[in-house]
């Protein structure tokens, strides 16, 4: 009896580590992956992931909108992606009669899937190495511009290689910073429709206070349908386009997960930077992240606030709120890791090894013996400029509605002299009008532009502030000033707005001209374009041209090592094991959540936290149907040690068998520096478990119909 009891505690206490770092390159899988993926458990091919000449899972994955992920899921362009990725599509749709935010929207057939203009998905057709092509004349002895200039041309001529008969989207993009580059081929559908989602209740529940944060109770999904031609081709919207015919969709397993099983997750992870120097870490932990928090910590509390007064302000506001929200939530969670990680240090003692290695020989010497040096001094010039320029987008142009629509009216000022260019502003203007009216509240975004540029005033530097407002200073830090130029300003009147647009010519500029707004937005703008932005941009190019340099002494040192690229936007595999963590000593989590927590959660005082009555009487009746786990309880989400990043949003969660078990939403706080820095013991991805989708399709929404065209393995 003994025995065993003894060798599983061992077990448990010996557990290695088994998280992989690295989001690897579909095409290279074979070359670097495949084997460890298999001994961990993967059943399929490296071409069953990707193929150019057969079907394969790269088929069904799409980057969905410009920054999320998504998987087909039917032969019938079926589309499942995060209720967040949905969320700005579901709120245009929304209105206080029709809201589909509270209530969900689940279309009863094809003819009420909603339209939405501008969405795109695009699928990956192939991608190349393009290094070589790339790369061609250039050579150490040309001048910086003229290296961008041959490097863009041979870019522009790779691009036209690929144009075909049809019509394919083709980018290419660097990898280590410009040491490689990669053709990307892609077509992109634009009929992309609204087919259902839960309310914000189950697709949100837990707010922005749970956001970033295990155990979760979220259930973020949303649907979508591709359409396209006749011909299954691209095409823009139109009431003849029929349902996408995709080459392949992923089947749906509901035999549930168990703590160690293969997972991967198939997306496009946005960005990450896992080579930065020690000092780029410092600014990021002392000065950048900081800065922004407490920007964004007084925007936060001043859309709380409103937004709990009204309704149609909580409409008008909350996918705004959501956005300013995310960032601030994940930069405390990355400065925090990585003080706990030692971050600073580390990197330093990297760079020691590194420059030993320098040291050794003098053919490195030459090539790389000053990068540490340059980089400690474009750091040191940068660190003010970084204050300034990350305070300028944070709180004067992002920070308040009526700036952001200024800077728009000002671009139309900068281009009076070009009719062709003027027009398109104003066209463009025009358009955007009454989607920044819809959404517009006087009162909130009275009390968010002094409140904001107050801390613009207090941080940046003198010398970075213009001086035509040095008699202005105290009124605007005390919102004087500001308060009272919103009030008179033409901008706050939404009837004015629209005519000014109309009417805009060049002697518009007059009248603005006299507007206290519109004119300190002007000289603060024009104050950043004139004294911040240059040197930041130069400074940027010179640590972007280190870091080049920089990246491939380290691709140089660790020859033929396994080196991970940084993402970058582009379709890559991550894999890992659903496994809980340890996220601080004295406490374990395990890698699943269920139903019955998130009743524990319900809280009618919380809005975060209001259960809809419906899943309380679907819970109590114990109605599941066949989506609850071994236990009888419905599983809503789990976590897993795959390295994701922002974009992964919506990426499919494949089991061993390229089944799909899980849409991924989020990472856990406590590992939430892995964009800087991975840490096998606490980076966690989290998904959500696909039956408790199905569970509200069919159980709560009464959509079960949609599961008809779904493959699902039982
Ligand atoms: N943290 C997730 C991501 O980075 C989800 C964000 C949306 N959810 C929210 N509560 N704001 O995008
Ligand atoms: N929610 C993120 C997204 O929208 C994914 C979380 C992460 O950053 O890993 O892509």
């Amino acid at each position: 009896m003994k025995k065993p009891v003894f060798s599983l505690i061992l077990c448990l206490f010996i557990k290695t580590v088994i998280a992989v770092e690295g989001m690897w390159i579909p095409t290279l899988l074979k070359k670097f992956n495949i084997e460890e993926m298999q001994k961990m458990g993967f059943r399929l091919s490296a071409e069953d992931i990707y193929d150019v000449n057969h079907a394969s899972m790269k088929d069904a994955v799409v980057l969905f909108g410009s920054g999320c992920t998504g998987e087909v899921i039917s032969g019938d362009g079926l589309l499942i992606t995060n209720h967040h990725c949905g969320f700005g599509q579901i709120q245009k749709h929304s209105t206080l009669e029709h809201d589909y935010l509270s209530d969900g929207f689940w279309a009863k057939n094809r003819s009420g899937e909603l339209v939405n203009p501008g969405l795109t998905v695009q699928f990956l057709v192939k991608m190349e190495d393009v290094t070589l092509e790339v790369m061609q004349c250039v050579n150490s002895d040309l001048a910086e511009d003229t290296i961008k200039k041959v490097i863009a041309a041979n870019v522009e001529k790779i691009k036209n290689s690929y144009s075909g008969t049809e019509k394919y989207l083709v980018d290419v993009k660097p990898l280590f910073y410009g040491n490689q580059y990669f053709a990307y081929v892609y077509e992109v559908f634009k009929d992309i429709r609204l087919v259902g989602a839960p309310p914000v209740a189950i697709g949100k529940f837990g707010g922005d206070t749970d956001n970033w944060v295990w155990p979760r109770h979220t259930g973020d999904f949303s649907l979508f349908r591709i359409y396209a031609g006749k011909d299954n081709k691209p095409a823009s919207w139109s009431p003849d386009n029929v349902p996408y015919r995709p080459k392949k969709f992923f089947p749906i397993n509901l035999k549930g997960i168990n703590e160690g099983d293969f997972t991967m997750v198939f997306g496009f992870p946005g960005t990450t930077q896992e080579y930065l120097p020690s000092q780029a870490v410092r600014l990021l932990i002392e000065k950048s992240n900081p800065n922004k928090v407490d920007a964004r910590t007084v925007k936060l509390a001043i859309l709380e606030k409103q937004m709990a007064k009204d309704p149609k302000v909580r409409i008008q506001y909350s996918s705004k709120a959501a956005g300013v929200s995310n960032a601030w939530k994940k930069w405390q969670g990355e400065t925090k890791g990585l003080i706990r990680l030692h971050a600073i240090e580390n990197k330093e003692l990297e760079e020691l090894e590194f420059s030993k290695w320098v040291s050794q020989d003098a053919e490195r010497e030459k090539k790389y013996g000053s990068i540490l040096s340059d980089f400690k001094k474009y750091y040191a010039e940068l660190s003010e400029i970084q204050v300034a320029y990350d305070l300028y987008n944070e709180t004067v142009l992002r920070g308040s509605d009526v700036f952001g629509l200024i800077s728009r009216f000002s671009l139309m000022r900068q281009a009076i002299h070009d009719t062709a260019k003027f027009n398109k502003q104003k066209k463009s203007l025009s358009d955007y009008l009454p989607v920044y009216l819809k959404d517009y509240d006087r009162e909130t975004d009275q009390l968010l532009l002094p409140a904001l540029l107050k801390i613009y005033f207090e941080r940046v530097d003198p010398k970075y502030l213009p001086e035509k407002l040095n008699s202005l200073k105290s009124a605007i830090l005390n919102s004087s000033y500001v308060l009272s130029a919103y009030q008179k300003s033409l901008f706050s009147d939404s009837s004015k707005i629209k005519i000014l647009c109309r009417d805009y010519s060049p002697k518009t500029q007059k009248k603005l001209q006299k507007d206290a707004l519109f004119s300190l937005f002007a000289t603060l703008s024009d104050h950043f374009t004139k004294n911040i932005e240059p040197s930041y941009q130069i400074l940027g190019q010179q640590i972007l041209k280190t870091q080049k340099i920089y990246m491939a002494a380290i691709l140089d040192m660790k020859k033929g090592e396994r080196i991970m690229a940084d993402a970058n936007l582009t379709l890559r595999v991550t894999y890992g094991k659903i496994e809980g963590f340890e996220p601080m000593d004295g406490v374990y989590y395990q890698y699943f959540t269920t139903l019955k927590g998130m009743m524990e959660k319900n809280n009618p005082a919380i809005s975060d936290y209001v259960v809809p009555e419906k899943l309380k009487s679907l819970f109590l009746s114990k109605d599941y149907g066949p989506y609850s786990n071994s236990t009888g309880e419905v599983p809503i989400a789990f976590c897993a040690s795959n390295h994701t990043t922002g974009g992964n949003s919506g990426s499919p969660v494949l089991n061993a068998n390229g089944e799909l078990i899980g849409v991924n939403f989020d990472r856990c706080w406590e590992g939430t520096m892995s964009d800087v820095l991975f840490d096998p013991e606490r980076c966690r991805n989290i998904s959500l478990d696909i039956r408790y989708a199905l569970f509200i399709i069919d159980k709560f929404a009464g959509a079960g119909y949609l599961l008809d065209e779904m493959n699902l393995i039982r």
